[in-house]
């Protein structure tokens, strides 16, 4: 999960990493608000999950509190990289020195953390990442050994930055491994980490992002959750505790066991290449259960999304045989009609595996009209293709 500024920041200072006085605010009114209580120049901040927010004119400097609820106002509602902007955080205007970058993150195929750091930090890093390569310094963290003093400190002078700094920054680098470690980050960003006129090192940006699957060690960290950006039909099967992923195609998926969820996205996107290109619509993984319960939450999300035409069941019996599954899918259908919910959308169903007979024969003696029936994953994903296609 990505966290908005406000929220890093909010990581930041519980870890003692310097920062600005700031306050979130709603509206130009909570804005100039915020402005008289933190000084004469503060900066209005887009809060949007999107970087280059600066260079967006997501950014701005405003000279006290009228000030301030003119540029909140500008703010507001600014559509930047597809993200609206709902809040801003008003922060004190720092007198910026020099701006540098460091950032840590989980470095996969290296299976370890990687810090990044540069001198030549601020909104232009991209930039000098890819023209001068050697003005950004990158130093492998042990995750066993974490980042030391003695790492800090080499950090900061393989990265150029002036030696009075040493101290301090190498103090601020520290703190925010203990961000990157304490709260499960898989990213920790500080753009710009800024010296100021008067000597003092801030994090004046931050980009968190929390890695889901240990959010259940931060109860604490829940509040963070909101699902404004997400897709909404993510979200209710995120409720119904569903695998799903959302993709932009137009034929359902539904299969249980994620490895053949994914091969079954693979054989309908290439039988969907010689029907006019259609494509998968969502991954949906039902998991071994496969009951009727959760074969109807799973239909009623795929059958909820406007964009699919035609539906794959693609389901290989094991513990749960395909008898039990043959009547799930019906039974979920029968139940999905009694809500009053549209069942009409072909669906194409291939049961193999564990008792793959008895699950057919159920399917033909039952005959719903939404329902055929096809024996192979080829030719069950050409079919659904197909009727993806006709449409
Ligand atoms: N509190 C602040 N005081 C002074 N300048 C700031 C402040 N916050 C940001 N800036 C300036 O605005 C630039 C862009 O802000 P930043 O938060 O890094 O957004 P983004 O990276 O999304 O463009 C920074 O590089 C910095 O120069
Ligand atoms: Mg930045």
């Amino acid at each position: 999960m990505d966290l908005y500024e406000h929220e890093a920041k909010q990581l930041f200072g519980e870890h003692d990493v310097p920062l600005a006085q700031r306050q979130l605010a709603g509206t130009p009114e909570q804005a100039a608000l915020s402005a008289t209580r933190l000084g004469p120049r503060v900066v209005v901040k887009a809060q949007v999950k999107t970087g280059g927010r600066g260079k967006a004119g997501g950014v701005k400097v405003a000279e006290g509190p009228e000030d301030a609820a003119a540029k909140a106002e500008q703010i507001l509602g600014m559509d930047i990289k597809g993200h609206t902007v709902h809040r801003v955080l008003v922060e004190e205007a720092s007198d910026i020195a020099e701006e540098y970058y460091f950032s840590l993150l989980l470095d996969r195929a290296n299976r370890t953390f990687l810090s990044i750091c540069s001198a030549e930090g601020g909104m232009d890093i991209e930039e000098v990442a890819r023209t001068r390569p050697d003005a950004v310094v990158r130093t492998p963290v042990d995750p066993a050994q974490g980042l030391d003093r003695h790492t800090a400190w080499r950090i900061c002078e393989q990265a150029g930055l002036p030696s009075d700094t040493h101290p301090r920054i190498s103090t601020v680098l520290m703190r925010l491994w203990q961000v990157a470690c304490e709260e499960d980050a898989l990213l920790v960003e500080v753009n710009p980490l800024a010296r100021t006129t008067d000597g003092h090192i801030i994090a004046l940006d931050g980009k968190v992002t929390l890695d889901d699957n240990a959010a259940f060690r931060h109860p604490e960290r829940t509040p963070f959750h909101d699902n404004g950006d997400a897709d909404p039909l993510e979200v209710r099967a995120k409720e119904k505790g569903l695998n799903y992923v959302k993709l932009d195609g137009e034929v359902g998926i539904i299969g249980n066991g994620a490895g053949l969820v994914m091969s079954t996205l693979d054989v309908v996107a290439y039988a969907g290449e010689a029907r006019g290109g259609v494509k998968p619509a969502n991954f949906l993984d039902i998991g071994g259960g496969a009951s009727a319960e959760v074969m109807a939450d799973g239909l009623e999300i795929i059958l909820g999304d406007p964009a699919v035409r035609s539906v794959f069941v693609n389901v290989f019996g094991g513990i749960t045989a395909c008898d039990a599954v043959a009547n799930g899918i019906v039974q979920a259908l029968e139940l999905l009609e009694q809500r009053g919910d549209d069942v009409s959308k072909p669906l194409v169903v291939r049961l193999d595996g564990n008792n793959a007979e008895l699950g057919r024969q159920i399917l033909e003696e039952r005959a719903h009209p939404a329902v055929r029936r096809v024996d192979t994953m080829d030719g069950a994903a050409a079919q659904a293709a197909e009727l993806a296609a006709a449409k």
